[in-house]
């Protein structure tokens, strides 16, 4: 008997049940289990029709993805779904929580499907950058048309079961009871022959062997942001196999094709950040037991584009929030462009009216401060500047209640100061929201030096339930990625007095698979801000100096360090700008030359790698992975190089080290110094990947 698997009987049903927690992924224990169970019940003479569930919160949620890179054990996937499929008596998979990628699979293997309403399916493998390897791209366009599937396979996002149900890909929605259900549901369908097995359909895939040219039309509607990408192509071409094969070929040539993105980089690197995301939210040093506060009602401080923002992240999670303003003209100002935010994504299709009208109805816009009274967490989104911050604080501490989590979302500035402006410093810490806020999924959780360990878990808490990718951080100006940022803003300011203009820069990262670069990046966040914080430390940045003086902030007023036509996002470079910069180098006597763009992306991202070497140096990150997790998910680092650290590993600290060596001598800049921790990494022959004992995806 397997320790993983369980077959009984239920009257004249087998009853095979995967128990193997947390998410019941198909590891070699699993595997072999189920293929053993499968011939007892296909023997067992008693046995009429077989029940396939799962134990636990879910469905089978996949392939076990540790597994992957390591040599596959037998049997495999595809040789238990073959098993399956060739069951003379009925298989039903009973399913609940998440049947995601060779879940389904294995679902899809099966002669039927019952669903719990809440159940939700899917192939995300191209998250994962690999495609579906056992069959998911040859049954699933059978079963439910290339229509359905091929946009399900390429975005990787599972649908509900009542969907999947109206589409067949589930055969019954079960009440409250899903094992009650798929019992009776096997007995019912138990004496029907033939068997539906879904290699044998054609009839969905029979319009596109007629008229190829529709899946082409499919391919260019789903594929317009996979630039750089290997997998999707991928699993194009599975698709296309799918209605130019017949079944077994199909299968062979999408195993050839998951084989070969699995070896591969990027997938690596994706499955390296799926870890380590989850990894990012785990604190050592706090006790496993630390129970969150409960919290049923939020308060945001500041109705502008970032408290707007985290305002819709708690009511789009069904938490009243309380919005508070100090006017009433600025609080209408910041509803109205949430209310005009939501009706973009009604417009889009991507949320109903009457979800939005509820959405908006858990929201209490107010301008009296007493009403955050009853809230269970704050968080303050207003002007960035320390002594507004204290103020709020000040007040906050006067009407929370006692055991109420208050958190600043800061950028920059310490939160162990802002802490002090209360006199419950264990209750405050930082929460980072990245702009705009209600789309980023990024969490810096800033962890203050009192700031108390249920007080943080209650804030990891929060944040996965808000649908963000929590990852704790330690104080220190800008914490982690806005620090790093900065460091490559400096770097990106001195190319542009060597030589370079803002759209070869630019344009070296967007190539790099970056969604814009460091000047396109500023004008969408306004120029403005990083004036103000370079003011407020007395730095000088000549050409961004120069650039603000006239008054162009960014997109906001149509110019920065590009045009904006007609309230366009789309930066044009401006002839007045290249001037301003060609007048800089001159007044700084810097000679221009030609800068290629393999030295623009090395200044530009090795600076940061030095910069997040300091960052672990001094513990404000715990992890390498970590300081990817921030770039990948706040600031569009593609998950398919995970992350500048992993970069950094892929490069060669060695080679790093004297580039930094050199441009540090060349700019008279100490920061550029390589950190002692690269340093000495390097010098060891090592990555900052084996700082990190248990890696997961690495090992
Ligand atoms: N393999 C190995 N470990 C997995 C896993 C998987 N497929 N899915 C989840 N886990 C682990 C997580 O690492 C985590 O471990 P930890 O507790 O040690 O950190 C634990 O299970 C719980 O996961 P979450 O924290 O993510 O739990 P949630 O409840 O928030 O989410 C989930 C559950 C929706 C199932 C989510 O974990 C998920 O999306 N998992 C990945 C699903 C996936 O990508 N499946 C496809 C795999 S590739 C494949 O099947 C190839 C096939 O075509 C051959």
């Amino acid at each position: 008997m397997s320790s993983v698997v369980d077959l009984r009987r239920d009257g004249d049903v087998a009853v095979i049940t995967i128990d193997h927690p947390p998410v019941n992924a198909l590891s070699h224990a699993v595997r072999a289990g189920l293929k053993d169970a499968l011939g007892r019940a296909r023997d067992d003479a008693g046995a009429s029709a077989v029940v396939v569930a799962c134990a636990g919160r879910t469905f089978v949620a996949g392939a076990d993805i540790a597994e992957f890179g390591k040599p596959m054990q037998p049997p495999g996937l595809g040789e238990i779904i073959a098993v399956l499929e060739d069951m003379p008596k009925p298989v039903v998979a009973a399913i609940h929580g998440t049947a995601l990628g060779g879940g389904l699979e294995l679902a899809l293997g099966c002669h039927y499907r019952v669903a719990a309403p809440t159940a939700r399916l899917g192939l995300p493998e191209i998250k994962l950058g690999i495609i579906p390897g056992a069959g998911g791209t040859q049954r699933l366009p059978r079963l439910i048309g290339m229509d359905k599937a091929l946009p399900m396979i390429l975005s990787g996002e599972p649908i509900p079961a009542g969907e999947a149900h109206a589409l067949g890909l589930v055969d019954e929605l079960a009440g409250d009871d899903l094992s009650a259900a798929a019992v009776a549901f096997a007995r019912r369908v138990a004496p029907q022959r033939p068997l539906p097995r879904i290699r044998d359909r054609s009839d969905k895939l029979a319009p596109l062997r007629a008229d190829p040219a529709k899946f082409d039309e499919l391919v260019a509607a789903n594929t317009r942001r996979t630039r750089g990408m290997h997998a999707p192509a991928g699993a194009v071409e599975a698709l296309r196999a799918a209605f130019e094969l017949p079944i077994d070929e199909g299968l062979k040539r999408e195993r050839e094709i998951f084989s070969r993105l699995v070896a591969g980089d990027q997938s690596k690197a994706q499955r390296y950040i799926f870890f380590a995301e989850r990894e990012a939210a785990k604190v050592s040093d706090i006790p496993a037991d630390t129970k969150p506060r409960e919290i049923r009602k939020a308060a945001v401080i500041g109705a502008g584009t970032m408290g707007g923002g985290i305002a819709m992240c708690f009511a789009n999670a069904g938490i009243p929030v309380t919005v508070v303003e100090k006017e009433d003209a600025a609080l209408a100002r910041g509803l109205d462009t949430i209310r005009k935010n939501y009706a973009n994504t009604v417009r889009r299709g991507g949320l109903t009216q009457e979800e939005m009208d509820k959405r908006l109805a858990l929201m209490a816009p107010t301008t009296d401060f007493a009403k955050i009274a009853d809230a269970d967490i704050v968080i303050e989104a207003v002007f960035e500047t320390m002594e507004v911050k204290k103020e709020v604080f000040g007040l906050l501490d006067s009407i929370a209640k006692p055991d109420a989590v208050l958190a600043t979302n800061t950028s920059y500035l310490d939160v162990n100061v802002i802490a002090q402006a209360t006199k419950r410093p264990s209750s405050v810490l930082g929460m980072h929201f990245f702009s705009p806020a209600n789309v980023m999924r990024l969490l810096e959780i800033v962890r203050g030096q009192e700031t108390a360990p249920d007080v943080l878990v209650t804030a990891i808490a929060v944040g996965r339930r808000i649908g963000k990718v929590p990852v704790v951080v330690g104080v220190c100006h800008g914490f982690v990625g806005n620090r790093m940022l900065r460091a490559r803003g400096i770097e990106a300011e001195r190319l542009l007095l060597e030589g370079a203009l803002p759209q070869d820069v630019d344009g070296a990262l967007v190539e790099f698979g970056l969604p814009m670069g460091p000047f396109a990046m500023s004008d969408l966040a306004g120029l403005d801000v990083g004036m103000r914080s370079r003011r407020d430390q007395g730095i000088r940045a000549e050409i961004a100096d120069a650039i603000c003086d006239l008054g162009r902030y960014g997109q906001k007023t149509g110019r920065g360090y590009y045009i904006y036509e007609n309230g366009s996002r789309t930066p044009i470079p401006d002839p007045e700008v290249e001037q301003i910069i060609l007048d800089a180098s001159r007044r700084l006597g810097i000679q221009r030359r030609s800068i290629d763009k393999n030295e623009i992306l090395e200044r530009l991202i090795f600076p940061m790698i030095n910069e997040g070497a300091r960052i672990l140096e001094e513990g404000i990150a715990r992890r390498p992975s970590d300081i990817d997790v921030i770039w990948v998910y706040g600031y569009g680092w593609p998950v398919w190089r995970g992350g500048p650290m992993l970069y950094a590993d892929q490069v060669g600290l060695a080679y790093i080290r004297d580039r930094l060596a050199e441009m540090a001598a060349r700019a008279k800049d100490a920061r550029l110094e390589p950190a002692p921790l690269l340093r000495r990494l390097a010098a060891e022959g090592r990555g900052f990947s084996s700082l990190v004992a248990d890696n997961k995806a690495l090992a």
